[in-house]
């Protein structure tokens, strides 16, 4: 294939920098940009004084990142305004946290713009482009208003909210006409596709055959296609030494008890705050467990500027301490919550000695802390897998214990039910949440995507 040029917000150190601490995405992404030459744009996460559009090129472990500095007002208006006050909480469905005003909308623009001015040069004919997530939908568009013939996909690492909710924006039209400038535009679930073609279909008038969606001239191929880890390499890590020293460190913590963990960003989609009532729920229906098991739950802080965010920190701050002031002992501690964040061998150590892995986000448009825990299991003897039935990963892992996040009761009955499951039955489950991983990993995903990004118009896309 050709050149690919990955474009998204943030671009993450590649794996084995310093920076051990990399979200799934960054890691799936650089993993997909080591097979291909090619070129990763975006952000550097550094302000400038003025906006130059000079691009400071790495080259790490294969992969060539490009990026450039913002100013303070772009970071503002974009960044902590448009696309985290206003994109992520709506398509997160919560109306309640979503801020409109249109400044934000201007500055989301002008990135947009500053985006497609730096990055056009970088682009040659022929390479393949690929635009990455809710910071850049009009992406497509100001690149091809600056002359771009490339084929240009564009990929939703978030729920895509039903057609009522979207409606509230008030630049929802303008925005999703503009994604008719891709070629092909993919979403983590069925669900999500289902809910863009309502939109398009019912409040836009556009007309869908098979998965070719057209509005007026311009038509777009749509395909639902789930992000996956690099299952192997997540495995040999679960294995490896970092991983066996974090395992062992928890293993003697732990004194024989019961490890549930959460490993999630601090934000309100996560589910915190209700996981926290759920599990108090427990311990308040099963005293007899109280000091059998403890919650690990790692949040590193994340979008500090935003104020949603301080309040969900300040929420589980206060939680997190009534629950351990009300039930702890002299020798327990109900929830060890810890706001710093860990590489990912680390945490696949940590996974390993968890009996179960607590995954209740609210909405989510995959979760691949989901994928990653099951991944680290020990097959003879594997811990369970509680998952949000809200988030996009509970599509593949049905045989996780699936619940509503939102019901302390639910959450309370399958923490109960995961700690009494007997081996076979984990075995069994486990293996079924495994092969689904395995089936469909980063390098499935990654296949799935840029086939559909290759092939004509004309024709229909094989069936999955
Ligand atoms: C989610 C988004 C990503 C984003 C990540 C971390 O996974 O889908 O696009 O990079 O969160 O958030 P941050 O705001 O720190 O980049």
């Amino acid at each position: 294939m050709n050149r690919l040029v990955i474009i998204s917000n943030r671009v993450s150190a590649p794996k084995g920098s310093e920076s051990g601490a990399q979200g799934g995405l960054a890691v799936a992404l650089s993993s997909a940009l080591r097979q291909y030459s090619g070129v990763w744009f975006g952000w550097s996460g550094e302000r400038t004084d003025t906006f130059t559009g000079d691009i400071h090129f790495q080259r790490d472990h294969g992969v060539t990142t490009a990026t450039m500095d913002l100013e303070d007002q772009d970071i503002d208006e974009y960044y902590n305004g448009y696309a985290n006050r206003t994109l992520w909480p709506l398509f997160h469905y919560r109306v309640d946290l979503a801020e409109y005003e249109r400044e934000f909308a201007g500055g989301y623009q002008r990135v947009n713009e500053r985006f497609a001015q730096t990055v056009t040069p970088l682009i040659e004919p022929g390479d393949v482009v690929w635009i990455q997530d809710y910071h850049l939908f009009p992406l497509g568009d100001e690149l091809r208003r600056r002359g771009c013939e490339n084929r240009i996909g564009f990929f939703l690492h978030i729920p895509w909210p039903p057609r009522r909710l979207l409606s509230i924006l008030p630049e929802a039209q303008e925005l999703v006409r503009r994604l008719f400038a891709y070629d092909v535009i993919g979403f983590h679930t069925e669900e999500w596709l289902e809910s863009f073609l309502d939109f398009v279909r019912l409040e836009m008038g556009a007309t869908i055959t098979g998965d070719v969606v057209t509005l007026g001239t311009r038509s777009v191929r749509v395909l639902a296609c789930p992000i996956g880890i690099d299952t192997p390499e997540f495995v040999d890590l679960a294995r490896g030494v970092t991983a066996r020293l974090a395992y062992r460190r928890m293993r003697d913590s732990a004194d024989g008890r019961d490890m549930i963990v959460g490993v999630d960003r601090l934000d309100y989609s996560k589910g915190l705050e209700e996981r926290f009532l759920g599990y108090e729920r427990f311990l308040v229906e099963h005293p007899e467990e109280r000091k059998e098991v403890f919650l690990l739950q790692i949040a590193p802080p994340s979008r500090g500027a935003v104020g949603s965010y301080q309040r969900i920190r300040n929420t589980l701050e206060s939680l997190s301490g009534r629950i351990n002031g009300a039930y702890a002992d002299v020798d327990w501690v109900p929830i060890r919550y810890v706001n710093q964040g860990y590489g990912r061998d680390t945490l696949a150590g940590i996974y390993r000695a968890a009996k179960i892995g607590l995954v209740t986000p609210l909405r989510d448009g995959m979760n691949l802390v989901a994928k990653e825990y099951v991944a680290a299991q020990d097959p003879e003897d594997p811990g369970v897998l509680i998952l949000s039935r809200f988030a996009g990963a509970a599509a593949q892992l049905t045989e996780a214990i699936l619940v509503n996040p939102y019901s302390a009761e639910e959450v309370s009955d399958a923490i109960r039910m995961a700690l009494r499951m007997d081996k076979p039955e984990r075995i069994r489950r486990w293996r079924a949440c495994m092969a689904s991983i395995e089936q469909q990993d980063i390098n499935w995903w990654r296949q799935q995507f840029l086939d559909a990004l290759m092939l004509p118009l004309s024709v229909a896309a094989p069936a999955a």
